[in-house]
């Protein structure tokens, strides 16, 4: 009997050793709530991964519309839910992009937003995605489809209907181009500014690929003709979305057109800011001998329509589109199911606009 006891004794005393000797690691929960009492599991952190690939950093509009994504993905986080958003440079070039939204899949990102170099070419890149299984939210570049009659047709895009993950993001460009033309056909002369009963303009082009471009195009000049004023195009030129580009077209087109033009118009503010600078330098001013239109509502912009130096411009609403993107992606990241399409609308940007 005295053996057993003296055996049961060591064995406790033992186990006591052993547990004197493991190593206790406090849990972050129990460190930081030394009551066990009401102590929890620590909570587990989740990181989702996030590709985004923008179709070229050298874009004003396109710069203000990553830095919102990238920021609004921040505010959305918690404490057990984290986005390690990386972001590429498409540098305008198809074949780059591809080999990031490649890179994309190998490192297993578990989703990506792609804001596609050739709308074109989209359905090349929604393919990797869907046969890798990875969710994508396509913006800013809207891929049409086509219908029957080969008419461009949006909200059909096979790629993006076809596929429960696969979503387009933007703004009807439509919108934006008869907001434009309408500002125009709403000033006392109704554009005419010479004189000469008709509007004779000039027309620089983002990127003749882009639906924006297409759509702002057209719709500017139909918001007129719908409204029976006479036009003229006298030049129509491709300025690529960029400032220097739009400068020079508006450059050479004043040289040789001068006073018979009444209205630029410019598919975006960053050529306009440079068709701005051409006027001024061919001592012509806005509001008195010509009129000046763009579209995104740069804050510079804003701020000439404002004090006259602009005529108008329209609000590409980078905010609420990053916004949606980013919400739309945290959808699908959580697993639930999604629209194929979303809009955000532009809105008109004259002199009575108040923000
Ligand atoms: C348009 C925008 C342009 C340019 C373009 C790029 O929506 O107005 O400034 O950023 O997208 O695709």
């Amino acid at each position: 009997m005295k053996k057993k006891i003296a055996f049961a004794l060591s064995l406790v005393m033992l186990t006591g050793l052993f547990a004197g000797c493991a190593p206790k690691e406090p849990t972050p929960t129990q460190a930081a709530n030394p009551d066990p009492a009401v102590s929890e599991p620590a909570a587990e952190v989740k990181t989702y991964n996030i590709g985004v690939s923008i179709y070229q950093f050298n874009d004003n509009f396109m710069t203000l519309y990553r830095n919102e994504l990238e920021s609004y993905f921040k505010s959305k986080e918690t404490d057990t839910v984290k986005y390690n958003v990386v972001t590429q440079d498409g540098k305008n070039d198809m074949a780059e992009q591809t080999n990031q939204i490649n890179n994309f899949i190998t490192q297993g990102m578990d989703l990506i937003i792609c804001n596609p170099v050739q709308t074109s070419s989209a359905d090349t890149l929604i393919d990797l995605a869907v046969d890798a299984g990875i969710p994508m939210v396509l913006i800013n570049r809207e891929p049409l489809g086509v219908d029957a009659d080969g008419n461009t047709v949006d909200e059909s895009y096979p790629g993006i209907v076809d596929n429960a993950e696969v979503c387009y993001v933007g703004a009807d460009a439509r919108q934006s181009g008869t907001y434009q033309g309408e500002i125009v056909r709403d000033l006392a002369d109704k554009g005419d500014i010479n004189g000469d009963g008709k509007v004779s303009y000039v027309m620089i082009i983002g990127d003749p690929e882009n639906p924006d471009a297409q759509y702002r195009t057209e719709f500017s000049i139909k918001a007129l003709t719908d409204a029976g004023i006479e036009v003229e195009e006298l030049v129509s030129n491709i300025g690529n979305w960029d400032t220097a580009q739009g400068q020079q077209i508006a450059q050479n087109a004043l040289n040789q057109f001068g006073d018979k033009i009444d209205v630029i118009f410019c598919n975006n503010d960053g050529m306009a800011l440079g068709a701005a600078t051409a006027i001024e330098q061919a001592g012509r001013k806005v509001g008195e001998d010509i009129y000046l239109l763009g579209v995104d509502a740069l804050e510079e912009c804003q701020k000439m329509v404002k004090d006259g130096t602009m005529t108008g411009t329209v609000l590409n609403d980078h905010i609420g589109q990053s916004h949606k993107a980013v919400d739309v992606g945290i959808e699908l990241l959580e697993g639930k199911s999604i629209e194929n399409y979303y809009w955000v609308d532009y809105v008109k940007v004259d002199a009575n606009y108040v923000k």
